[in-house]
């Protein structure tokens, strides 16, 4: 076991844990931050994704000890229930989820794209989400909400 320290949302928090636990299991079951879903355990289906420095990252396959110290955002670092991030809204107002198991993965990928790249043409949307998978096939209605997103961050 090692104390490690990081910060998520914003808040240092420190962990006592075997430094290769995937980052997902210390969000989920030391900080109870259920906005990061299980999906594959294999990076490759983008459930898990947490953005770290910016960066969309798969935390399912990232051991913690690889982001100590960097500022680490999860859905809950996002918004609320009562006041969700433009985002949020945008996957609520166009009914894009169904189960919502994979909504986590698209919300924080996209934001992490759209965050750096807010003139991204439809293809390039298409190619940044194409390694996150909806079991539901939702992806029309996932794509609608993320341009809707978009035409936020251009303003
Ligand atoms: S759970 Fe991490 S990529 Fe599938
Ligand atoms: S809405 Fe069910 S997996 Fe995407």
């Amino acid at each position: 076991m090692s104390r490690i320290t990081l910060k998520v949302n914003g808040r240092s928090v420190t962990v006592d844990v075997e430094p290769d636990t995937p980052l997902l299991y210390v969000l989920r079951n030391d900080l109870g931050l259920n906005g990061p879903r299980f999906g594959c355990g294999l990076g490759q289906c983008g459930a898990c994704t947490v953005i770290v420095e910016g960066e969309a990252i798969r935390s399912c396959i990232t051991p913690v000890e690889f982001v100590e110290g960097f500022d680490i955002i999860t859905l809950e670092g996002l918004g609320t229930l009562e006041n969700p991030h433009p985002i949020q809204k945008a996957f609520i107002e166009n009914q894009a989820a169904q189960c919502g198991y994979c909504i986590n993965g698209f919300i924080m990928q996209a934001k992490a794209f759209l965050d750096q790249n807010p003139r991204a043409s439809d293809q390039e949307i298409i190619a940044a989400l194409e390694g996150n998978l909806c079991r539901c096939g939702t992806y029309l209605r996932i794509l609608q909400a993320v341009k809707q997103y978009q035409q936020e961050v251009r303003l």
